[in-house]
C-alpha cells in the first residue's frame, strides 16, 4: 500500500504557484482489495513552521483539497505532508513540494525595459511584419549562488537565455492570455546556469500574440516590445541579492526579420550576431531600453507547463509533384515546425510552405486563405549566412503535414524534422481495439488534440488558431480522458472571466482577439440583438461546460469554486436574454420568457447536409457576413444549450456547497425545460427544423415530454435511415447523437453510423488516409479534390469518449469516477479492446476479448473507488477496488 502522484494543483513541478493551491493523491496497491480511504490529515510547513494543518478528516476525498491555512508567501517552498488512513487498518503517509511565486505585487521592483527601435509598419502579405527585438543585460554576482529563481515576462513573445544557453526549450512564453488583465509570467530555477563574477541575461522578443490581438486584420500593430525580469538570488550564507530589468537593458535588432502568427517567419542568419546574450559583447552599437511603467496588476504566475516540442518526426517521403514542386511528407498531421540542417551560400533563401493535404495530383495545396497572408499562409523562410547551421522558426508555428521546399540544392532527408509543439501534459488514457480502422480514429483525436492545445485550446493550428470557445466546450469531455487537462484549461477558463462582459456574456474566441465581431453594432440588423457582447449558444456555454466537464471527469471541485462566479454570470446571462421575447411570438408569456430565442446564434455548425461544399450554409444567403444572420438551427440550439447550462449551474451550486443558488437554479432550468416542451416542439410534435441533431439533443437530454417520446424515437431513426446511417450532425450535437440513440435502445444503428465508412461518416476520413480529425464532414468536393478547409479540427473527435465508454467497457456512474461501470457493449465486429485511463483515484482498465463462445476479461479497480462489473451473461457484481478476471458468467479476483 502506498501513496502515490501526490500533486499541488494537478502539477508535475509546482514551482512558482499562486496563491491558490489545492491537493490530491492517489492510493495503490498491489494485491490489496476493496480499499476506501476513510480519512487524510494534510499539514504544510515552510522552513520555520507548520502553516496548515487540516487535522485528522474522516473523509473520501482525496482529490482537489483546498489549502485553508495562513496566507502563503512569496518565493517560498513549502513541503507537505498527507496521511491517510483506510477501511483495512492500513494508515500510509506521503510529502510533496511546492514554492510559491510573487505572491505581492508590492513585491515587484524590477522596471519594464522597453525598446525604442523603429517598428515595421506593419503590411498584409509574407515577410512584412514585425520582427524580433534582442534584450541584453550584464551584471556581477559576488559568491557562488545556491539558489537562484528568474521571474520573466514580456510585451511580445520570448525566449530566454543565460550566459548564452537557452534556459529551457519552452515556446511562445509568456502564454496566450488576456494581457490586459492577466499576462502571465514564467517562473526559472536557474540555480546552475549562474556563477560567481560577471553573468549575461539575454532575451529575444517578437510579436506573436501580444500584438496580433490589439488590431483587426490588416491594422496597424504598435506595441513595443518589453521585457520584464526580476532575478532573485540567494546565496550559501543566506544573503538575498535581485538583478532587475531597468533602463541599464541594451536593445538591437534581432535576425528574426518577420514573424506573424498568420503568415510565418522570415529569418535571416547573415543579421545574427555572436554571443549577444553572453558576457564580454560588445553592445556598443545596441541603444538603451526605456524605463516604462506599466504597473503590475496584470501579472499572474504561470502555474501549467509550457509549450514545447513534444515528439520529434523524421520525413517519411521526398516527393515530386507532377507541378515539380519538392514536397517532403512526414506522414503526419502536426502543429510545430521544421528543423533543418544546411550549409548553402551565404544569401541563399530556402523556403518552406506548410500544408496539410496534396490536391487532386498530389501538386502542393493550400487550404487555407487569410487576408493578412495575401494567400502566402504558412510559410518559413531561412536566409542562409553561408555556414553549415541547424535551424527552426522561432516564434510562429505551422499546422501541416507537407513542406514544400524551395532553394536548397540538394535534399537530403535526414536534414529535416518535424518538431512537434503542444502545451506539455501528461497522457491520461490509451485506447485500443480489434477495428484498426477505430484505432485510427482514435489516434487522429489525440493528434488533433495535440495539435490544438498551443497555449489555449484552439479550433485549428494552421488557419486561425484562436480559442474558439464552442470547439473546446464540446470537445472537453473527450480531452479531460485523453490527458490531464485541468492546470492548462484552468488558466484559459481564468482569461475567459477575464474576457467576460458585463452582462456576463462571453466572446466567440478567448482569449479575444480583433478579427472577430465582439460588440453588438455588428449585429445592428440582427431583430432583438442583445447588448454587449456578441455571444452564442453552445459557444458561450463553455463558461459553465469546462469547469463543469472537468470536474466531472477528475472530480475535482476546486475548479468549480474558482469557476464559480464566472459560471453564475454566464447562466445569469441567459435567463436574462431568454426574457427577451422574440418579434412576432405568439407564444404565451410564460413560454417566451424563459425561452432563449433572440440574438445571433451560430446554430449546430457545420450540419453535413447544410455544408458539402465545405463551408456552413445553414440560412445565411452566399456572401453574407454570417455574423449578421441568426441561423436556423439557432431555434433549438439556443434554448436547448440554455437550459443545459442553467441546469449544470445549479449542479455546480450544489457541488460547491451553496444551496440557495442550487435551487434557484433548478427551478429557472426547470421553468426552460417547460418553455421548450411547449415553445419548441410544435403541435404535432414535430421540431421547428427537421433535423438529426433536433432530435438527438432533445433526447438525450431528457427534453422530450411522454407523450411524444415514441414519436421523437421514431422520428430520429427516420432521419438516420433517410441519411443511409451517415452523420447530418454539426459541432453541437455530434457528441451527444450515437448516445441519444443508445437511450432509445438502437445501439445498433450508433453502431452502424460509427462504423460507416462513405461520406460523411468519420470512417470516411479514416479511408481517405487522414491522419488528424477534420473541420468538416465534407473537405474534398464530389471530384475529390480538396476543399479550403481546416483538415485538423478537434470538434468531431468527440467521438472517442463514447467508443471508450461502449467499446472500451469503462463508464462513470459517479462524478470522477468515485463509482465504474464496467461494461463493454461492442457491435458484433468488434472482438477485443483495451482501456485504460488514469482517473483523479488512479488507473481503471478493462481488457475484454472474446472468441466464438469464449469470453475473457482483466478489469483492474482503482483504490478508493468502486464498480459495478457486468458479464456477457446478464449478471452484476459490485466490486471494491482491486484486479478481477472475468469469463462469461463469473468474476474472480486475482
Ligand atoms: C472555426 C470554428 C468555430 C467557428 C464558429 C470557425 O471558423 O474554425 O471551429 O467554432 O468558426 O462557428
Amino acid at each position: 500500500m502506498r501513496l502515490t502522484n501526490l500533486r499541488v494543483n494537478d502539477l508535475k513541478t509546482a514551482l512558482g504557484v499562486g496563491n491558490k493551491v489545492y491537493f490530491s493523491w492517489v492510493i495503490e496497491s498491489e494485491n490489496e482489495h476493496n480499499i476506501l480511504q476513510t480519512a487524510y490529515q494534510i499539514t504544510v510547513s515552510d522552513a520555520e513552521s507548520i502553516v496548515w494543518n487540516s487535522g485528522k478528516i474522516d473523509s473520501e476525498q482525496s482529490i482537489g483539497i483546498m489549502y485553508e491555512g495562513a496566507q502563503l508567501k512569496s518565493s517560498r517552498e513549502y513541503r507537505w505532508q498527507v496521511i491517510v488512513w483506510d477501511n483495512c487498518g492500513h494508515k500510509m503517509n506521503g510529502t510533496g513540494s511546492f514554492e510559491t511565486a510573487i505572491l505581492d505585487k508590492n513585491e515587484w521592483k524590477a522596471k519594464w525595459a522597453e525598446s525604442n527601435l523603429a517598428r515595421k509598419v506593419f503590411a498584409a502579405g509574407f515577410g512584412n511584419q514585425q520582427g524580433s527585438t534582442l534584450f541584453r543585460k550584464e551584471f556581477d554576482l559576488k559568491k557562488k549562488p545556491k539558489k537562484v529563481r528568474a521571474y520573466v515576462t514580456c510585451h511580445g513573445i520570448y525566449q530566454l537565455s543565460i550566459n548564452g544557453n537557452r534556459v529551457d526549450d519552452r515556446e511562445f512564453a509568456p502564454e496566450h492570455t488576456t494581457y490586459e488583465k492577466y499576462l502571465c509570467y514564467q517562473t526559472y530555477n536557474i540555480t546552475k546556469m549562474l556563477h560567481k563574477g560577471r553573468n549575461a541575461v539575454g532575451m529575444e522578443v517578437a510579436d506573436g500574440w501580444y500584438s496580433e490581438r490589439k488590431a483587426e486584420e490588416g491594422a496597424e500593430r504598435n506595441d513595443y516590445a518589453a521585457v520584464l525580469f526580476q532575478i532573485l538570488v540567494e546565496y550559501e550564507d543566506s544573503e538575498r541579492e535581485i538583478i532587475l530589468s531597468d533602463k541599464d537593458v541594451r536593445v538591437s535588432d534581432g535576425a528574426v526579420i518577420s514573424a506573424y502568427t498568420y503568415t510565418g517567419e522570415l529569418y535571416d542568419a547573415r543579421m545574427e550576431q555572436d554571443g549577444w546574450c553572453c558576457t564580454g559583447f560588445n553592445d556598443a552599437a545596441w541603444s538603451d531600453a526605456v524605463e516604462k511603467d506599466y504597473g503590475y496588476n496584470n501579472l499572474v504566475p504561470q502555474e501549467d507547463a509550457p509549450v514545447i516540442p513534444v515528439k520529434r518526426l523524421p520525413v517519411k517521403d521526398v516527393i515530386i509533384s507532377p507541378r515539380g514542386e519538392t514536397i517532403l511528407d512526414f506522414g503526419q498531421n502536426i502543429a510545430g515546425t521544421v528543423e533543418i540542417r544546411c550549409k548553402e551560400p551565404a544569401g541563399t533563401k530556402i523556403g518552406m510552405t506548410m500544408f496539410e493535404v496534396l490536391d487532386k495530383e498530389g501538386n502542393y495545396f493550400d487550404s487555407i486563405f487569410t487576408p493578412a497572408s495575401h494567400g502566402q499562409c504558412q510559410k518559413n523562410v531561412y536566409i542562409s549566412n553561408g555556414k553549415e547551421s541547424v535551424y527552426h522558426s522561432n516564434f510562429v508555428y505551422y499546422g501541416f503535414r507537407y513542406v514544400k521546399i524551395e532553394g536548397i540544392r540538394q535534399i537530403n532527408k535526414e536534414d529535416f524534422i518535424a518538431v512537434v509543439l503542444s502545451s506539455n501534459k501528461d497522457k491520461s488514457g490509451d485506447f485500443v481495439c480489434s477495428d484498426r480502422r477505430l484505432n485510427k480514429l482514435y489516434e487522429n483525436t489525440v493528434w488533433s488534440q495535440t495539435a490544438n492545445m498551443i497555449s489555449i485550446p484552439t479550433d485549428c493550428p494552421q488557419r486561425e488558431k484562436a480559442g474558439w470557445t464552442g470547439d473546446i466546450a464540446m470537445y472537453c469531455r473527450t480531452a479531460c480522458h485523453n490527458e490531464m487537462m485541468t492546470p492548462f484549461l484552468r488558466r484559459w477558463l481564468e482569461n475567459l472571466a477575464c474576457e467576460q462582459g458585463i452582462y456576463g456574456e462571453v466572446p466567440v474566441v478567448v482569449p479575444y482577439d480583433g478579427r472577430y465581431p465582439s460588440r453588438c453594432e455588428y449585429l445592428k440588423t440582427v431583430e432583438d440583438c442583445p447588448d454587449g457582447m456578441v455571444s452564442s449558444a453552445g459557444w458561450g456555454d463553455a463558461a459553465i461546460l469546462v469547469p463543469y466537464e472537468i470536474y466531472h471527469v477528475t472530480g475535482n471541485a476546486a475548479i468549480l469554486n474558482y469557476q464559480y462566479d464566472s459560471m453564475k454570470a454566464w447562466a445569469d446571462y441567459i435567463i436574462e436574454q431568454s426574457k427577451t421575447h422574440r418579434k412576432g411570438s405568439t407564444l404565451p408569456d410564460e413560454v417566451e420568457e424563459f425561452l432563449w430565442n433572440t440574438g445571433f446564434h451560430f446554430g449546430e455548425w457545420l450540419i453535413p447536409s447544410e455544408s458539402e461544399d465545405g463551408y456552413d450554409d445553414d440560412a445565411y444567403e452566399p456572401g453574407q457576413n454570417p455574423f449578421l444572420v441568426c441561423r436556423n438551427t439557432a431555434i433549438y440550439t439556443a434554448p436547448v444549450f440554455g437550459w443545459n447550462s442553467v441546469k449544470k449551474m445549479s449542479e455546480t451550486a450544489l457541488a460547491v456547497g451553496n444551496e440557495d443558488d442550487a435551487v434557484y437554479y433548478s427551478k429557472i432550468a426547470s421553468k426552460m425545460k417547460a418553455a421548450i416542451q411547449k415553445g419548441v416542439i410544435d403541435d404535432n410534435g414535430n421540431m421547428p427544423v427537421e433535423k438529426m441533431g433536433a432530435y438527438a439533443l432533445m433526447i438525450y437530454f431528457d427534453l422530450v415530454p411522454e407523450r411524444y417520446q415514441k414519436h421523437f424515437s421514431e422520428k430520429l431513426c427516420t432521419i438516420v435511415e433517410q441519411r443511409n446511417y451517415h452523420l447530418d450532425t454539426g459541432f453541437l450535437s455530434t457528441p451527444f447523437l450515437l448516445d441519444a440513440l443508445c437511450k432509445i435502445g438502437r445501439t445498433d444503428l450508433a453502431y452502424k453510423i460509427l462504423l460507416q465508412d462513405t461520406v460523411p461518416s468519420w470512417l470516411y476520413e479514416v479511408e481517405k488516409g487522414a491522419t488528424t480529425v477534420w473541420e468538416s464532414w465534407y473537405s474534398y468536393d464530389k471530384e475529390e479534390n480538396p476543399l479550403e478547409m481546416s483538415f485538423n479540427h478537434y470538434a468531431y473527435g468527440c467521438v472517442a469518449e463514447w467508443m471508450y465508454r461502449y467499446i472500451g467497457g469503462i463508464d462513470m456512474l459517479e462524478i470522477g469516477y468515485k463509482k465504474i461501470r464496467i461494461c463493454p457493449k461492442p457491435d458484433a465486429s468488434i472482438t477485443s479492446a483495451c482501456r485504460s485511463f488514469k482517473t483523479g483515484y488512479g488507473y481503471v482498465r478493462c481488457n475484454w476479448k472474446k472468441e466464438g463462445d469464449d469470453f475473457q476479461m482483466d478489469v483492474e479497480i482503482p483504490c478508493n473507488t468502486t464498480a459495478e462489473i457486468y458479464l456477457p451473461d446478464g449478471t452484476m457484481k459490485e466490486v471494491g477496488s482491486g484486479k478481477y478476471t472475468c469469463t462469461f458468467s463469473k468474476i474472480e479476483q486475482y
